[in-house]
């Protein structure tokens, strides 16, 4: 089934250099790219983005970390394009990432791990309304 997902190169990434690789692994994959910014994440968007984690220890850090510089905010369509996309990124630890995933190629800390992806379709219509307008996403 064709759906959409909220795809994100976090602060390091951005910081290293990682945009370009990110893109064409996303692009050679077969999404299609229907939304696309770098974005300086306001606090607010942050803290609602995260709110699940809010009463978690590191949710300061989080919050801290995601608005430390800009991301790059990708909508993605495709076959399971959520669950593909998580696939593509490996394990939110990066010392359990496979190699060729993007954590598992390019991350070495839980907190600094290039790269988010939505985790549900729920999550991925949430993510998507908080970080696009209805005009910035391709019909
Ligand atoms: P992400 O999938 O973007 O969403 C939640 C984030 O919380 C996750 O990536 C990690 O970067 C971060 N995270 C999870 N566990 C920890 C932790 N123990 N310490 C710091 N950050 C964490």
């Amino acid at each position: 089934m064709s759906e959409r997902t909220f795809a994100m190169i976090k602060p390091d990434g951005v910081k290293r250099g990682l945009t370009a690789e990110i893109l064409r692994r996303i692009e050679h994959k077969g999404y299609r790219v229907v939304g696309l910014k770098l974005y300086q994440i306001p606090r607010e968007v942050a803290e609602n983005h995260y709110g699940e984690h809010s009463d978690k220890p590191f949710f300061g850090e989080l919050v801290d970390f995601i608005t430390s510089g800009p991301v790059v905010a990708i909508a993605l369509e495709g076959e399971n394009a959520i669950a593909g996309w998580r696939s593509m990124m490996g394990a939110t630890n990066p010392a359990n990432a496979a190699p060729g995933t993007i954590r598992g190629d390019f991350a070495t800390s839980m907190g600094e791990n290039v790269s988010h992806g939505s985790d549900s379709p729920e999550s991925a219509e949430r993510e998507l309304a908080l970080f696009f307008s209805d005009s910035e996403l391709i019909k």
